[in-house]
């Protein structure tokens, strides 16, 4: 039986095939550290991960995972919001991830909100390379989850056609929400 996957898989996908040695990549939420990971190994050694979350016990998990496959030298960790990104990264980026939500076994209601979610997304388009990507992952499953998912939809669906390509990969028929993706590309000129 054929098996879809869903949002952090198509989203992976769609990123690796976008990253290369010397490439530069921003995890926007870090989380346990398991994009950031995956990704300092795609970009190789002189490639850079720029990874951001408002929580110092994602920052230990992440590097803690980074010594011990040996990468901590590719990623820089940053205590910061994502909605702070462009004052921290100075350079164009070849592919942004956003998986959004909170960290497993943490505190819920430091999660991802709209507003924050919206502008880091804007900023993370300016950062974007001309041919690179961005893939957001939604969880629309709770209140906050569904609000981000209607503003982001609204967001991917208004960004301009002669700049960007969007699109949003979701499940048709499944009744209990599961995580949607959306991902955008800025045209090479
Ligand atoms: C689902 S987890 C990310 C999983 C992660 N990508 C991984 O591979 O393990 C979502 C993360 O977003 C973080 N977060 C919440 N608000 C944030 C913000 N404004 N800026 C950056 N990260 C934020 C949470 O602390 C949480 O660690």
């Amino acid at each position: 039986m054929a098996d879809f996957g869903g949002a952090r898989k198509w989203a992976r996908k769609i990123i690796e095939e976008n990253l290369f040695p010397g490439a530069k990549a921003i995890d926007a939420t870090m989380g346990n550290g398991y994009d950031t990971v995956w990704m300092a190994e795609a970009v190789g050694e002189t490639g850079r991960v720029y990874a951001f979350d408002v929580q110092a016990l994602a920052l230990e998990r992440t590097r803690e995972k980074l010594m011990e496959t040996g990468l901590d030298t590719r990623a820089e960790l940053f205590l910061m919001g994502h909605e702070n990104m462009a004052l921290a990264v100075k350079c164009e980026i070849d592919a942004i991830v956003f998986n959004l939500g909170w960290l497993p076994g943490a505190d819920k209601e430091k999660r991802t909100k709209p507003d924050t979610t919206l502008s880091a997304v804007n900023q993370a388009l300016e950062l974007l390379k001309p041919g690179g990507v961005l893939t957001i992952c939604v969880y629309p499953g709770h209140d906050e989850g569904k609000r981000e998912k209607e503003t982001l939809v609204s967001w991917a669906e208004a960004l301009d056609d002669g700049v960007f390509d969007a699109v949003i990969f979701r499940y048709a028929n499944i009744k209990k929400l599961p995580p949607l993706l959306i991902a955008v590309t800025k045209r090479a000129k």
